[in-house]
């Protein structure tokens, strides 16, 4: 059994509300800095300093002991990885960077995959489904309706595109703390789930593969999560607002 979602209070929505901008903007200054070349370090390094001038803390660094300021993920890599000196960014390489912010008791929490260069057919396609299946989600994040038409519509938009949906890791509720009920999966199977109601903020951030759905985790560092396969993955994550009407993405704007 699951536990209950939150319904956050006007109050803290201002809050949450500046959190998510602040995060978006920091996210987007991050993939404009990205240049093949540099190190995995450097970027991160960048980030903090980012988050820093933007007067938030990092909610990555320190999370059940993560080492970096942001999760940067490259290729294979699903979610999770991790600032190396030694891993150089080049072309044709996808860089996912996940970047979550604490400032005045609130998170935000948002992710995008970059291309570096020019990148294959195949690997557009992977983006911009991955793009399209967020977006569906968002739409369907209304009132009235259940977690699991959000899951529906992103699983649509990713088998239409012929993408593996990542079971393991799902998107959740945010605002206070990075991760609070309901959990958001990008698949179904499991039921309606529980209802959507105004107050309610959730993570919809699909993880999608060009080849299977199956992934691990890295035996040594314990946080790197890679498709089976070793084909490329992509992950968008936008904070939405449940309202009265229409979602209100809060870590606007739309991305790609
Ligand atoms: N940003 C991730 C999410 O979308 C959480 C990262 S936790 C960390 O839920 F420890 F890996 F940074
Ligand atoms: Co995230
Ligand atoms: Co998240």
């Amino acid at each position: 059994m699951s536990r209950k979602s939150i319904i956050h209070t006007p109050e803290e929505i201002i809050r949450i509300r500046r959190a998510a901008r602040v995060t978006a903007e920091v996210r987007d200054r991050i993939a404009g800095a990205i240049e093949p070349g540099m190190t995995t370090a450097q970027l991160d390094d960048i980030a903090g300093a980012y988050i820093a001038e933007a007067g938030g803390t990092s909610a990555c660094l320190g999370y059940g002991g993560f080492p970096g300021y942001i999760c940067i993920s490259l290729n294979e890599e699903v979610v999770h990885g991790i600032r190396s000196a030694s891993r150089i960014i080049r072309n044709g390489d996808v860089v996912s960077i996940d970047v979550c912010v604490n400032i005045d008791g609130a998170v935000g929490d948002t992710a995008r995959t970059v291309a570096v260069g020019e990148v294959t057919p195949d690997v557009r396609r992977l983006l911009a489904g991955t793009v399209e299946a967020l977006d569906a989600g968002i739409a369907a994040a209304r009132r009235g309706n259940r977690v699991g038409h959000v899951s529906a519509a992103v699983e649509k938009v990713a088998h239409r595109h012929r993408l593996g949906v990542v079971r393991d890791y799902v998107g959740h509720g945010c605002g206070i703390s990075l991760h609070e009920p309901p959990e958001v999966p990008n698949f179904t199977g499991w039921g309606s789930g529980p209802l959507l109601e105004p107050g309610m903020v959730i993570c919809i951030e699909p993880m999608l593969n060009l080849g299977t759905w199956k992934v691990t985790t890295d035996r040594n560092d314990h946080w790197t999560v890679r498709t089976g396969d070793g084909l490329y993955s992509a992950h968008f994550e936008h904070m939405v607002l449940i309202t009265e009407n229409q979602p209100e993405i809060l870590t606007w704007p739309k991305m790609m």
